[in-house]
């Protein structure tokens, strides 16, 4: 008598991949890097205590990562310019590192990666030290590269990820990147507690949001089937949208190998809508209130084309009416959406990529972490 053990298969088990069973890990994530850090409607981060007056009187923090941390990055970017008023500079590594920075003494450089490894993240951080800034970090990796030489490390505990599209920490260092901004608002005075406290308050509730809207598996599952065929996909968004359509087209293609393009959807009249035909799938995202008319308009501009929309929104009915499937994102603030709308597009990528019949847990000429050039 034999037993075949395979300790991988018996890690992920229930789930037939890594990367299903680590979307599904993403409530508890969050609950993970969520504890501890909310005190009172307040934000509280003891491991910032000696960065704070770095982080009070900087004016500007620039901010770099790669792949799927430089998309978090990107909601970060929104939100501390939104609630701290920090004019923040977005720059992927491998471009941060090789560009002429006007980078120095008094500037902070926020670096994301959840490895802590990756080769041009780990150049950039060392850049940024060299010049005289002052680097805090955001690493799911205690005692990684990244978080040895920050000066000062935030950790997500979104827990080993396993699968090279990365999910669970994508929506820890979301949730990380909020928190900071919230905590920057109050350092800094921009936002009076009063708007705060019931932004600190909701951000509780995104566990469960997660776990609301991983119900919806077993029907994008059935719309993957039906999509799977297709050799192009677009994602449109505004604003935090925007930043989250790019997550979701990057999970597309890395698994599925489907040429997926994110827009911002104001920017599609500038050339993107000439790729619009009859039949082509766009991923409409539409979860910002204040740009909500704006992106309705640009639902129907690529429905006059012919395109076969998917529209994730919060709320508004308006939207079902234009669109050939709507989901509906449990209602709440608008700035708190990104790491409940990534979800759904998680989801679909992992079934299209399945039905496909694609290496989902290890796609082809990816690595899970980057660490040389
Ligand atoms: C690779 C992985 C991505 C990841 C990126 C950055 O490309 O496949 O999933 O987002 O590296 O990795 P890091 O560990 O720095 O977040």
């Amino acid at each position: 008598f034999h037993v075949k053990w395979d300790a991988a298969a018996a890690e992920k088990a229930p789930y037939p991949h890594f990367m299903l069973k680590e979307i599904h890990e993403q409530p508890r994530a969050l609950r993970d890097t969520l504890r501890g850090r909310i005190e009172g409607g307040r934000v509280v981060f003891p491991e910032l205590e000696e960065a704070a007056f770095h982080l009070r009187e900087c004016r500007r923090l620039f901010l770099t990562a790669c792949g799927t941390a430089f998309h978090a990055g990107l909601v970060g970017k929104y939100l501390l310019e939104k609630l701290a008023r920090l004019p923040v500079e977005a720059d992927i590594a491998s471009e941060f590192r090789y560009r002429d920075l006007t980078l120095g003494p008094g500037d902070v450089v926020l670096v994301i990666s959840q490895s802590g490894e990756t080769a041009d993240t780990l150049a950039a951080l060392r850049l940024a030290k060299e010049k005289g800034a002052k680097v805090l970090a955001i690493t799911n990796v205690v005692g990684s590269s990244v978080a040895r030489e920050a000066d000062w490390v935030l950790y997500t505990w979104a827990g080993p990820e396993i699968a090279v599209a990365s999910t669970k920490a994508y929506t820890a260092q979301v949730l990380l990147v909020t928190l900071l901004a919230l905590y920057l608002a109050e350092l800094r005075g921009t936002l009076p507690s009063e708007e705060i406290i019931p932004l600190v308050e909701e951000v509780k509730f995104l566990p469960e949001r997660v776990a609301q809207v991983l119900a919806w598996e077993e029907e994008i599952a059935r719309l993957a089937q039906a999509l799977k065929e297709q050799e192009h996909f677009f994602f449109i968004g505004r604003g935090l949208d925007w930043a989250v359509a790019e997550e979701g087209a990057l999970k597309l293609k890395e698994i599925s190998y489907i040429h997926a393009e994110a827009y911002p959807a104001g920017e599609l009249k500038h050339g993107t809508l000439a790729l619009i035909t009859e039949g082509v799938p766009v991923v409409a995202l539409a979860t910002q209130s204040h740009l909500f008319e704006k992106m309705l308009s640009n639902i129907k501009e690529v429905k006059a084309r012919g395109a076969w929309v998917l529209a994730l929104t919060a709320d508004d009915q308006a939207v079902a009416g234009e669109t050939d499937v709507c989901f509906h994102l449990p209602p709440g603030n608008p700035l708190l959406m990104p790491a409940v709308a990534v979800v759904p597009l998680q989801l679909l990528a992992y079934y299209v990529a399945v039905a496909r019949g694609c290496d989902v847990d290890q796609p082809r000429n990816l690595a899970k972490s980057v660490t040389v050039e």
